[in-house]
């Protein structure tokens, strides 16, 4: 028998962040502006004008912002995630929006299990952002996306940029942070500080007003600053790819890529494959 990764032990032994509850205080501040931000970002990335007639997954639902999104924008929607909280979250959404409409389907259930995706079918467009390096067997998870797509179908995912000797140590904070009370504490106490500080530097330094700045961060994805901290320092488990290992794998796959957006630093690379016939 193969002995377990660290990061599948992570999830055996429970260390994982509980994303969901980090979901039900966010969507608290979810108004239409996020909503269309939301939108505009499938869109732009997608290179579509709406999502009609389309089948759309929205895996690692979190929040549920996306899903509705997508819905939105005319597609049949199937979100799912892991955890509870985020199933709860996505629900809430659902009721509030389109609580009659069985054309958006809500599920708790793993990325990992080959059987419950399966009973879903294939779609038009697989979205994952944010997720697959969070299940403590991303390159698993990768395979079993591509499962789910449909001919010419499409995947959009955003996965942790590999910062080599950078991307240990922010696992070992990861780690820390999910130790108990005091390694919350303590790397609570130690990175809001640094990432508000920096924050404060980076404006500042640029002439712009860091309220202001704090403000428009929705303008990214529909998002809140202080959520996406809390996510960043906290989420656990943590992987991290290289832009050529994953264009690597897709083509492999029988996928072109369409798009991709890069950064350089802490955060997520952007990508959207396309199945070839
Ligand atoms: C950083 S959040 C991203 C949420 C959402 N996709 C977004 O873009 O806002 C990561 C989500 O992945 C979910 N997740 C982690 N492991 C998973 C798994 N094995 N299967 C499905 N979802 C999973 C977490 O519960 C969490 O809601």
């Amino acid at each position: 028998m193969n002995s377990f990764s660290e990061h599948e032990l992570e999830v055996l032994e429970g260390k994982r962040f509980e994303f969901g509850k980090n979901w039900l205080q966010f969507i608290k501040t979810l108004n239409n502006e996020r909503v269309k931000v939301a939108e505009k970002s499938l869109l732009e990335f997608l290179n579509i004008e709406n999502l009609k007639n389309k089948r759309f997954v929205d895996v690692g639902s979190g929040s549920g912002l996306f899903s509705l999104a997508a819905k939105n924008l005319g597609a049949d929607v199937v979100s799912f995630d892991y955890d509870s909280s985020s199933v709860a979250c996505t629900n809430i959404l659902k009721n509030k929006y389109y609580e009659n409409d069985n054309n958006w389907k809500v599920f708790q259930g793993s990325v990992l299990d080959k059987e419950f995706l399966s009973s879903h079918g294939k779609f038009d467009i697989v979205y994952s952002w944010g997720v697959l390096h969070h299940t403590g067997k991303m390159w698993e998870a990768m395979e079993n996306i591509i499962t789910l797509v449909n001919s010419e179908g499409k995947v959009f995912i955003a996965l942790y940029n590999d910062q080599g000797a950078t991307s240990k140590k922010w696992l070992k904070v990861k780690k820390m942070y999910n130790s108990g009370f005091l390694g919350k504490l303590i790397i609570g106490s130690v990175f809001y500080t640094y990432f508000f500080l920096n924050l404060l530097f980076y404006t500042l330094k640029n002439g712009k007003s860091p309220i202001k700045y704090i403000k428009e961060y929705k303008k990214n994805r529909g998002m809140s600053v202080f959520y996406d901290w809390r996510d960043w320092i906290g989420g656990l488990p943590f992987e991290v790819a290289s832009n050529e290992k994953v264009v690597d794998f897709f083509i492999k796959n029988g996928f072109a890529l369409t798009k991709i957006r890069t950064t350089n630093g802490l955060g997520c690379n952007q990508y959207v494959f396309e199945k070839k016939l």
